[in-house]
């Protein structure tokens, strides 16, 4: 074990030529915020308190609710995570049921957890061509309302990490229609409410959905951790979810935070879509010279319609090897350790380059120069091109049996199986790799054959496996019979 200190490795870093296709959305590229000590201070006079605003929190939220419009805004300090907790409890009863789509994030499933609630899964579409979760089905949502008139909330996460919207006017309608609450995690799509052009998504609050929520960190210049909840005007449900954002948020909020957010709206307010406008163009020539490449495929944005998709953000880059034998962490590697660029997320067979308003041209040709310069690489290598994909297509989609709920499971009496050989048993943990953290398993979910061929592909392509006690994945928490 070496002995290291974080801020000296974090300045290390800093210094070198490293560039960022990841979170946060600031890319490091904001020179004028102040020594971070000089304003780091506590609720003293004059400062208000984050959890009983009147003073001037109250009046950058109250300017933030302008901003988006919405009927109530909430600064979060930890994150959409916070967000989406207290979304789910305030908006479920103990023991009640939500209807969520499979690929929610790991957060939205300890919600589940918290209020013991059942959960009914929309399963996305899958973008088979490129490996990815496709749009939730409207007509999904309508069948399990009617099939479960019990349903106390629903939560659908758009866009996903990849860029893809589902179609919320029409589930907000839906779940109007039938009185239940419309939750949207867009955590990924924090930038929509500012753009005025370039093609980004109109953001979900505005398409009708009840309560949405934005991690302002991940696509804009705001520190990370910090994110927003939007409730929409004429909402009923807000002083619940109020409730459970004191239970969830600490009680020393960080003013670092809260002014990197305010600063953010503001920034974002003032600059009128043309920061997001710039975006738009550098990601167009990127799609535009991949068009010329002969084995890697960047996701294009003509996929209206198809795979439950209503619309796709821009400005994430989805960056396919299918059909090459090759796996996104070869790519990821490479990219990394030969034009030192860092992505935001390698899959089984893509890398997601992650890009925000505050990207830098040099980021784009560097970018666009290795991942040239990498299919023709790519091209050379005659005999793995030759290998094929199979074994990940019928892997995608994966319904789950789950005869326990999450509750029940995680607190269930549990024994460690290897995991090869725990087909057919209830798991007592998640599996999901990070990111996206989405469960490849959840406690309570039945373990099939090829939930475990799934793990093991990850663990094959040296992914990061995580959510196991064990820590590997080599052996999995089961619940006892
Ligand atoms: C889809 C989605 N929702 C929610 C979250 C949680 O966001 P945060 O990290 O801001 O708590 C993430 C994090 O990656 C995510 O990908």
């Amino acid at each position: 074990m070496k002995d290291r200190e974080l801020l000296q490795e974090l300045q290390k870093y800093a210094e070198t030529d490293y560039y960022p296709f990841h979170m946060p959305g600031h890319k490091r590229n904001l020179l004028d915020f102040p020594n971070p000590y000089s304003i780091d201070i506590t609720e003293i006079e004059g400062f208000d308190n984050l959890h009983c605003p009147e003073g001037i929190l109250k009046d950058c939220m109250d300017h933030a609710s302008r901003v988006y419009q919405s009927g109530e805004t909430r600064f979060l300090v930890n994150g959409s995570t916070c967000g989406i907790l207290s979304a789910v409890c305030g908006l479920t009863d103990r023991g009640g049921r939500i209807l969520m789509s499979r690929n929610c994030h790991r957060s939205s499933y300890h919600g589940v957890f918290l209020n013991g609630l059942q959960i009914e899964y929309l399963y996305p579409q899958i973008v088979s061509k490129f490996g990815i979760q496709g749009g939730i089905l409207p007509e999904d949502v309508d069948k399990s309302l009617k099939k479960y008139p019990d349903i106390q909330a629903i939560l659908i996460v758009s866009p996903t990490y990849e860029g893809i919207v589902s179609d919320i006017a029409e589930i907000a309608r839906i779940a109007h229609g039938a009185g239940v609450p419309l939750i949207v995690d867009e955590a990924h799509g924090a930038h929509f409410p500012f753009a005025r052009q370039g093609g980004f998504p109109v953001s979900a609050l505005e398409l009708g959905a009840d309560v949405v929520i934005q991690s302002l960190h991940k696509t804009l210049p705001s520190f990370t951790q910090t994110a927003v909840i939007h409730m929409r005007r004429g909402f009923q449900g807000t002083e619940k979810i109020e409730k459970y954002l004191s239970v969830f948020q600490t009680s020393s909020p960080s003013y670092l935070f809260m002014a990197s957010m305010d600063r953010c709206i503001r920034m974002m307010d003032a600059d009128q879509g043309e920061r997001l406008k710039k975006l738009a163009d550098a990601v167009r020539e990127v799609r535009r010279l991949s068009e010329t490449f002969s084995c890697l495929n960047i996701l294009p944005l003509d996929l209206h319609g198809v795979s439950g998709i209503y619309d796709i953000d821009p400005s994430k880059l989805v960056i396919s090897l299918k059909g090459t034998g090759l796996s996104g962490k070869w790519l990821s590697d490479r990219l990394r350790r030969g034009y030192h660029l860092e992505m935001e997320m390698s899959g089984l067979d893509y890398v997601l380059a992650m890009t925000s308003p505050f990207d830098r041209e040099e980021g784009f040709w560097r970018l666009k120069k290795a991942l040239s310069e990498i299919d023709k690489e790519i091209e050379t290598m005659v005999s793995r091109r030759r290998q094929d994909d199979r074994g990940v297509e019928h892997l995608q989609g994966l319904r789950r049996e789950a005869p326990l709920s999450i509750y029940e499971a995680w607190n269930a009496k549990t024994e460690q199986v290897a995991l090869k050989e725990s087909e057919g048993k209830v798991s007592s943990e998640f599996v999901y790799i990070y990111p996206p953290g989405i469960p490849a398993i959840a406690p309570g979910e039945k373990i099939t054959g090829e939930i475990i061929e799934l793990i093991e592909k990850y663990k094959d392509q040296g992914l990061a496996v995580q959510g196991t006690s064990d820590g590997t994945a080599e052996k999995i928490l089961i619940v006892r019979n």
